[in-house]
């Protein structure tokens, strides 16, 4: 054999190796990583049983886009599925898991991302709805708990290596690790106060368009995925082409651009269910913001 030939294939078997490694690492790492048990004493929340509060769950379970990963029926539902990643939700009635939940397990999975078992929930953006007031988590619970009875997990979850490789080294993070757990519930935004109800409502955003609302690349996405808009009022960004609350409701009920054009990756079943309130309050915490970052998102 021709030595360059040899060196080649030597080169060859060594890639092959290290691939491999990589892989038995990436299977092992992220296993471990997922099945660490998250210490938590968190303190429960009242659930309350009267009309208005279940009307306000309602909304909030509709609204928040845990429609869009466990169905309206709360049945379970599948989120992304493009052969690399397949993610469908679990069933959250009464039927499924949660048919053992005590009050407290409630808090811990939707505020702190922890499973009753004390490992981290992977997929669930719980860094979304950590910030809700004791008030609102209670009332959605109460309104799941109502939801009529599915049977079955209804729970999907293929991750392919490039994502378990990400997870394990710390570039994607689960929500227990992004959640600072010791902080005290929120408190209620104070009475007409706009711009605070309107960060409060934004938090559901933060989980794709980052803690800033610059936007970016959303980590562990699907690599098809376009990067989340930027939507801190940077010159050229995403937010401009809103010039009043009307244009930017119209768009979360729309999923659509003003030129017509649809708009990826945006839960849109459930942002489609914010109220003009919610959505007008957060129109101007937006266009508050100090601007921050890369127009179209960038990274
Ligand atoms: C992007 C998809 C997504 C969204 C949005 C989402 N969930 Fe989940 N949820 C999941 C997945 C997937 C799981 C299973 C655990 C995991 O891998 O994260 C889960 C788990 C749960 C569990 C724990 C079930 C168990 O196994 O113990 C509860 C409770 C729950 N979600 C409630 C909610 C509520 C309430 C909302 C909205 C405020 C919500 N989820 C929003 C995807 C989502
Ligand atoms: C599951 C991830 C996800 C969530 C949750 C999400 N977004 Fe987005 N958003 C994206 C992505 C990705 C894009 C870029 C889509 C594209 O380029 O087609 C985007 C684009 C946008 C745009 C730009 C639209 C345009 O004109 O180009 C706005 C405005 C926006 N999001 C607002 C929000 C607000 C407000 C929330 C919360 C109420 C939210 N998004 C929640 C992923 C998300």
């Amino acid at each position: 054999m021709r030595k360059i030939f040899k060196i080649a294939l030597w080169g060859l078997g060594g890639i092959a190796v290290l691939a491999g490694g990589a892989a038995a690492f990436g299977q092992f790492a992220s296993e471990r990583k997922m099945n660490r048990v998250v210490a938590l004493n968190p303190a429960p929340v009242s659930i309350p049983s009267d009309d208005v509060a279940l009307a306000r769950g309602k909304y909030l379970y509709e609204s928040r886009g845990c429609i869009d990963c466990h169905a309206r029926d709360g049945a379970g539902r599948t989120f992304i599925d493009d052969g690399s990643l397949l993610v469908r939700g679990p069933n959250i009635t009464l039927g499924g898991p949660t048919s053992s939940y005590s009050a407290v397990d409630w808090v811990r999975s939707i505020r702190h991302g922890v499973a009753p078992s004390g490992k981290p929930l992977l997929i669930m953006p719980s860094e979304d709805y950590a910030r809700m007031t004791d008030a609102d988590l209670g009332a959605m619970v109460a309104y799941i708990r109502s939801l009529p009875v599915q049977a079955g997990d209804g729970r999907e979850l293929r991750l392919a290596l490039p994502v378990r490789f990400a997870y394990a080294i710390g570039v994607v993070r689960d929500a227990a690790e992004k959640i600072d757990h010791s902080l005290p519930p929120a408190e209620p935004a104070p009475e007409g106060d706009v711009l605070a109800a309107g960060a409060y409502a934004a938090q559901m955003c933060q989980g794709c368009h980052g803690e800033s609302f610059a936007g970016g690349k959303i980590p562990g996405g699907p690599p098809d995925w376009p990067a989340a808009a930027n939507l801190t009022p940077v010159p050229g960004g995403a937010m401009q082409a809103y010039r009043d609350s009307a244009a930017f409701a119209a768009m979360m009920r729309s999923g659509k651009r003003p030129d017509g054009a649809a708009i990826k990756v945006m839960p849109f079943e459930s942002l489609a269910e914010l109220n003009d309130t919610e959505l007008a309050a957060m129109y101007a915490y937006f266009r508050s913001l100090a601007p921050a970052g890369k127009p179209a998102g960038g990274k």
